[in-house]
């Protein structure tokens, strides 16, 4: 399968950094375009993949044409494109509908990729592909499988996985980022530190898999205790509540409030 990806940029990059390490159902190639930064040729040098010159000849070469653009862009993309075979839309907050509309001829995919495809653990959300065409839809979840956990959902709860699973790497890199500084002020190696903080999220999110958050807070946290003391603190500087205003943000945002 080759893989066109028009856009280059963080996203793209993660996907395809992921794709170009992993032992089995990768693109056999992958082709990058840019608007003009350079970032299509260091991508492609570094993934082992080929910057090709304009978007009309990375839709004539590609099986899958990856839409890695904001979606601010896509207007002026799409009006200048030959019909795709199958487009996998990153898009955020676009829904099947719009992305229809640019491609009629097409068969599109909305999808949702978290930042963690890079190491092959992503999440992909795909809004439910009822009605696309079913070689396609199977192939993309061979291509995406190797990359990621792909849940498949209505159209219109995207925006909520979006807020849920696209923003929250950001989310727990502040949380990193708190912990860790404060473990450096204490006299740990700044990256010790942070590799300890990163560990611990990996394996709490590996008993999440098998627990529930509830289990694992009263499991850490025993009475008169230190976590005690810090969830209480936690608590006070705002805690959850300060998650639930943060997911609010971003789904007020895709929803252009
Ligand atoms: N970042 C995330 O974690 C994340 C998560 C989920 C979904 N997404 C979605 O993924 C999409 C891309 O996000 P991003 O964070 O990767 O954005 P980004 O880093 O700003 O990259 C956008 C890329 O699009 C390129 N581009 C713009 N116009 C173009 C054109 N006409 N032809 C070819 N390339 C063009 C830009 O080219 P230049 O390099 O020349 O500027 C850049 O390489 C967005 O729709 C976003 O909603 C992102």
């Amino acid at each position: 399968m080759i893989v066109g990806f028009i856009g280059s940029g963080n996203m793209a990059a993660a996907m395809a950094r992921g794709w170009a390490g992993a032992e089995a159902d990768a693109p056999t190639q992958m082709l990058f375009t840019d608007s003009g930064s350079g970032r299509a040729t260091a991508l492609a040098a570094e993934v082992g993949g080929e910057a090709v010159e304009t978007n009309e000849e990375l839709v004539e070469r590609s099986d899958f044409v990856v839409l890695a653009v904001k979606p601010a862009a896509l207007d002026g993309v799409a009006a200048s494109l030959p019909t795709p075979r199958a487009v996998l839309s990153l898009l955020g907050a676009t829904p099947l509908s719009v992305l229809a509309s640019h491609f009629p001829e097409s068969t599109v995919i909305r999808l949702m990729p978290n930042l963690a495809v890079e190491v092959r653990t992503g999440v992909i959300c795909m809004a439910d592909p009822e009605g696309a065409d079913q070689e396609i839809v199977a192939e993309s979840h061979t291509l995406l499988g190797s990359i990621a956990t792909v849940y498949e959902l209505p159209d219109e709860q995207m925006d909520v996985a979006t807020a849920v699973m696209g923003c929250s790497p950001a989310y727990f890199a502040v949380v990193a980022a708190a912990l860790g500084q404060e473990g450096a002020s204490g006299g740990l190696e700044p990256d010790v530190a942070i590799r300890m903080v990163g560990e611990s999220m990996a394996g709490t999110a590996e008993l999440l898999r098998k627990r529930t958050p509830f289990e694992i807070e009263t499991a850490v946290a025993s009475p008169g205790g230190s976590t005690e003391a810090g969830l209480e603190a936690l608590a006070a500087a705002g805690g959850a509540e300060a998650f639930r205003r943060a997911y609010e943000a971003s789904i007020a945002r895709m929803r252009g409030a």
